[in-house]
This record gives structure tokens, sequence and C-alpha cells, in this order.
């Protein structure tokens, strides 16, 4: 069974703005994937309908066996603790220790709010601490977040997306706002736990040459469309750059013409059209 299953889904924010259109995907368990494509192509919108922040316009998106347009308040709680996420700007909050960071990934699966470390659970700080030992930062556990560079708080946001052990990691842009070696670093890292934890990953990237050397998979948007799926082994760095090029502008633009005429037709009562 697929991981992640999305059947014709279209995401549409407005009548001009389709951030997800009609997009088909299987992805296999335990698969390193790679979303690519310019801002605005839809691949954080992607992430979202995945991990239930946004319900498809149309279309159907099913997360390890579990619809999300349509899963009930309990289902789509149990699926979030299943799926971690992992953004461009961390998203740590500063003021905290390094463990109480990690801590909180654990939130989902607890009840009531939390102050202070010691208020966790102590097999939760204990996981944490394994997280955080795993992604090299366990000396830095007492240290402030916000006193920490830009690779280690990627890395320890990493450690609390593992917290709650999901079997998903979603990552938006992971090394977007970091260096050239932390990036490395930090992608190298995401490889080897999905690896060792055989977690599917998602991950959207800009740069091309991390897509081709970290992705099984790399998946191609533009304006919402999806303009390539293939083995990253088979997709040289030309290919890739295609994604970003004017001839897919044109041709999205092209499907997007005839999309409208197919609407406008439906809308008519001109013609049934499927
Ligand atoms: N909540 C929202 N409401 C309205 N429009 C939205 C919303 N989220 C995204 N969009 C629009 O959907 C389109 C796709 O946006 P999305 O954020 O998914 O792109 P992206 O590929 O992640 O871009 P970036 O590389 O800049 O992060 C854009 O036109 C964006 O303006
Ligand atoms: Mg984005």
């Amino acid at each position: 069974m697929s991981a992640i299953s999305l059947e014709n889904v279209t995401k549409r924010f407005s009548a001009d703005t389709v951030a997800a259109r009609d997009i088909n995907l299987e992805i296999d368990p335990g698969t390193f994937t790679v979303l690519l494509g310019l801002s605005g192509s839809g691949k954080s919108t992607l992430l979202r309908l995945i991990n239930g922040l946004h319900k498809p316009t149309s279309g159907s998106v099913t997360v390890l066996g579990t619809e999300v347009g349509t899963a009930r308040k309990t289902q789509l709680r149990h699926l979030r603790r299943e799926v971690g996420m992992v953004f461009q700007q961390f998203h740590l909050v500063g003021s905290m220790s390094t463990l109480e960071n990690v801590c909180t990934g654990a939130l989902g699966s607890l009840r009531g709010p939390r102050m202070g470390l010691f208020s966790y659970p102590k097999a939760v700080r204990q996981r944490a601490l394994e997280q955080l030992d795993r992604v090299g930062l366990a000396d830095q556990r007492f240290q402030r977040a916000d006193t920490l560079s830009g690779g280690q708080q990627q890395r320890v946001a990493v450690a609390r997306a593992l917290v709650q052990q999901p079997k998903i990691l979603l990552a938006d842009e992971p090394v977007a706002s970091l260096d050239p070696e932390s990036s490395n670093q930090v992608m190298s890292l995401i490889a080897q736990i999905a690896r060792e934890d055989d977690l599917t990953v998602i991950c959207s990237l800009h740069q091309v040459e991390l897509a081709r050397h970290w992705g099984d998979r790399i998946i191609g948007l533009r304006q919402g469309v999806k303009v390539m799926d293939e083995l990253a082994a088979d997709v040289s760095s030309d290919d890739a750059m295609r994604i970003y090029s004017a001839q897919w502008a044109s041709e999205a633009a092209a499907a997007e013409r005839a999309g409208g005429q197919e609407e406008q037709l439906a809308a008519s009562g001109g013609a049934n059209l499927r």
C-alpha cells in the first residue's frame, strides 16, 4: 500500500489561484521524494494537503490509509502524530532550552499544557535526549535555542519532529535559510535518519543538485501542475532545470487556458466533459 496517495487533487484558493491542479501521486513507504519548483509553484500547498492543514477543493488525499479530507478530528489528530514536519524557519521557541524544544514535539500525544522541561514525563525527556543525541546536539541540551547556529537550530527541529516517532517526515525547504555546508549536514542527517527509521520523506527544495543527490524521486511542480515525476537517478541537471524553464511555463499556461475553456463550457451547460 502507498504511504501517501493523491487522486485528482485540486486546491483552489480563489478563481485565479489554483495551487494544486489535478495531481495524481503515489508515494511508497520508506522512500525519499523531493519536490522542486519555483516560488509559488505549490510545494508548501502540497505538503499542507498531505498533513491535513488544507483540504482539497476536489479529489482525495489518503495518508497511511486515512482519507484526510473526510477524516474526523480524532483521526486527524492521530494522523498528525504520524506525520512530522520541519520548516524553513525552524519555528523553535528561542527562549527555551534545546531539550525542551525537542520535548514539545510530543505535545500532540500529551494532555494539557506544559510549563518547563520538568513538566514533561520522564519518558518523553529521555526520548527527546536520545533524538538530540542523534542529531549531534546532546551537549547543547540546556542551551537556549536562540543561541544556536541556523544549522544547529534546524537539527533541533528535526529532533523535535522525531520525538513523536512519525512514519512520515514532511520537510518544507528545510535548508533554504542555511549555508551550503549546513545544508548538506541537515540533508545528510535527514537521509540517514530516514533510512534508519524507515521513514517516508517528502522534502521541498530549491536546489537541483541537492534534490538529485538526496532524493530517490523528484517531482517537479509548475503553477500547481505536476510537470515531472522521475527517479532521481534518471534526472540530469539539465532535466531538473527544465522544471524552471520557460517551456514548462508556456505549457502550463496552455493547460490553464484549456482548463478555463473546459470550465466555461461546463458552466454554460454546453457539454458533459468527463
Ligand atoms: N492560504 C492561502 N491562501 C491563498 N492563496 C494561497 C494560500 N497558500 C498558498 N497560496 C497561493 O498558492 C500558490 C502556491 O503557493 P505555495 O506556498 O504552495 O508555493 P511554494 O511552491 O511553496 O512557494 P515558495 O517556494 O515561495 O515557498 C501561490 O500562488 C500562493 O500565493
Ligand atoms: Mg513554500
